[in-house]
């Protein structure tokens, strides 16, 4: 059967194997993908559901146009069939209570990231007062700033570096999409930034998801999907320059950080122990802590 156009919001015209043409609901024709591909579709999306999966086609088909012609190899299902990731398909990433836009210019925000705002949160409620101020270096999709600021309903301070102009320009998306549920006050500025090279004021609370995948690793460990997909700036740094890029992060941090300030960085659970004996040369206190599967994914550190 042929997918062949979207006649109305709803309905579907599709070209059967005879030739001939029927209407067909999106609900009826999705739900029959899904049962037809559910190999491909668990080995690419696991945990996918038929729901989840027609919740990417309207939205995708929201972003295109419902008048588009549809033929066999529309690109949603030809992306499917490549496994690209749900979320540069249909440029949805969920994360922490909120939805994101995404595509290749940024990380698609990962669960386990969620901890380290859970974290970052309880933080700011014990410390909070008037003049607030977080940095997160690294911001990609701003998933990380954005959601601490709209699950904090008071005036805070953010500032956002990244060092790619282009993962910056889906930030501000982001941060138009989400300017109303911002506090009145909240301030937030991103700009371009090699770390903290444009951070010109102290905070209290540094968050950072930074690259943290040595290339050397990369070819074995990291997920193919991730690979092909995803930009090699969010996740590698070259193997010789690992250690000497996280004694700049670490000790630049260290100096942006307010008096009882802390360091909140997610980090790859092979490399962490080894940061922590670099990052203990800038700070009293570093302590490693794990996600929900016991695997040591992040650094808290304090002055
Ligand atoms: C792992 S991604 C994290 C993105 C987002 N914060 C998240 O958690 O989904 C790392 C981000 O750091 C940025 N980055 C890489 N090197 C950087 C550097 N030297 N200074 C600032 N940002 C950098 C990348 O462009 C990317 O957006």
């Amino acid at each position: 059967m042929h997918l062949w156009r979207i006649i109305k919001l709803n309905y579907l015209r599709v070209l059967t194997n005879k030739g001939i043409t029927i209407l067909q609901s999106v609900q009826d024709y999705i739900s029959d993908y899904f049962t037809k591909n559910n190999e491909h579709l668990s080995k690419f999306y696991p945990g996918i559901t038929s729901s989840r999966l027609l919740l990417a086609f309207s939205d995708t088909c929201k972003v295109v146009g419902s008048d588009t012609y549809l033929g066999q190899g529309f690109e949603f299902f030809k992306d499917l069939e490549r496994g690209k990731p749900l979320e540069y398909i249909d440029h949805n990433a969920y994360f922490y209570r909120s939805n994101f836009y995404v595509d290749k210019r940024v990380l698609i925000p990962r669960s386990e990231t969620e901890i380290l705002v859970g974290d970052a949160l309880n933080i700011v409620k014990k410390n909070y007062h008037e003049e607030y101020s977080i940095a997160e270096v690294g911001v990609g999709s701003f998933a990380i700033g954005l959601s601490l600021l709209m699950d904090f309903d008071k005036k805070i301070n953010l500032w956002g570096g990244d060092i790619s102009l282009d993962a910056l320009k889906v930030a501000e998306i982001n941060l138009f999409r989400h300017q109303s549920r911002l506090h009145p006050e909240a301030s937030v500025i991103i700009e371009k930034s090699d770390r903290f090279e444009k951070l010109n004021h102290k905070v209290d609370l540094i968050i950072t998801n930074p690259p943290y995948i040595k290339v050397s690793a990369g070819k074995v460990g990291v997920h193919i999907q991730a690979e092909i997909y995803e930009p090699k700036i969010a996740l590698y740094l070259e193997d010789g320059e690992y250690d000497l890029w996280y004694d700049d992060f670490f000790r630049d941090g260290s100096l942006k950080l307010r008096e009882k300030g802390l360091f909140l960085m997610e980090g790859h659970e092979d490399c962490l122990l080894d940061l922590k004996e670099i990052a203990i040369k800038y700070f009293n206190h570093v302590e490693i802590k794990n996600d929900y599967t016991g695997r040591q994914r992040f650094l808290h550190a304090s002055l």
